[in-house]
């Protein structure tokens, strides 16, 4: 009974379907077919060379993050994260890919870098892949979605600490109402500026997609001009 209701549920949004497979999976305690996602020899061939998300995920989920604050979010070519209120702004498509049960990679599309938090809870674009590129996806009511990093987190310590486990706080990806980030260590699940709705692309974006990948000079251009604005700031 509770598997066909969590099955049903799982088809009813398709950009839950990919990331549900595998918590299904894990839930009914389906043993993982070799070659698969959820195969551990396959994690670790695949992380020594770097391509942990290509060979986990499958193909990866192309998306917008739409914060409840009204932004999108950005990972920009120069190392910065922040927000744009802009329907359509390139470095807002996002390939949101599951390396792990449960958890994800998201990586800008245009800027290949990747979503990141280091352990002082800053936001940052990151060029390669590693530990704090790593988040904890969670679906919360009405469709949107929490990113907490999987790395960092604030673990209670003194008296306290025994008796509440529940003290201990993530670390949540957050777009504050000015469009930039906040310090995970500031950050709570149910602030708007954590909460994050993944929207499919639209026909605007799917055609910034198309450029980009056929077309140089426009893809150099993008490039190019946020290279020129992070030299005028130094
Ligand atoms: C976001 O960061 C980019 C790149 O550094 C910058 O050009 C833009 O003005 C920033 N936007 C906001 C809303 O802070
Ligand atoms: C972008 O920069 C590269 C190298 O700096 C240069 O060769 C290229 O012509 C530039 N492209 C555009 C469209 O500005």
């Amino acid at each position: 009974m509770l598997i066909t209701v969590i099955l049903a549920l799982s088809f009813l949004d398709p950009s839950r379907q990919e990331a549900g497979a595998p918590r299904l999976a894990a839930a009914l305690k389906v043993p993982c077919p070799r070659g698969q996602a959820c195969d551990p020899r396959l994690r670790r061939d695949a992380g020594g060379r770097g391509g942990v998300y290509e060979h986990l995920g499958g193909a990866p989920r192309r998306r917008k993050l739409y914060c409840a604050t009204k932004y999108h979010l950005q990972i920009h070519p120069n190392g910065k994260i922040n927000g744009s209120l802009e329907k359509t702004s390139v470095f807002s498509i996002l390939e949101i890919t599951a390396v792990d049960v449960g958890i994800v990679a998201i990586k800008g599309l245009f800027s290949s870098r990747y979503l990141a938090m280091n352990k002082r809870g800053r936001l940052y674009a990151s060029d390669s892949y590693n530990a704090e590129c790593e988040f904890v996806e969670r679906i919360h009511e009405l469709g949107y979605n929490t990113y907490a990093s999987r790395l960092y987190r604030t673990i209670p310590s003194g008296a306290g600490a025994k008796h509440k486990a529940s003290a201990e706080r993530l670390w949540y990806v957050s777009i504050n109402g000015k469009g930039r980030p906040r310090r995970g260590f500031k950050t709570r699940r149910t602030q708007k500026s954590s909460l994050f709705l993944p929207r499919v692309l639209d026909n605007k974006d799917h055609e910034l997609v198309r450029l980009f990948h056929t077309n140089v000079r426009y893809r150099e251009s993008i490039l190019n001009s946020s290279n020129r604005r992070r030299k005028r700031r130094h």
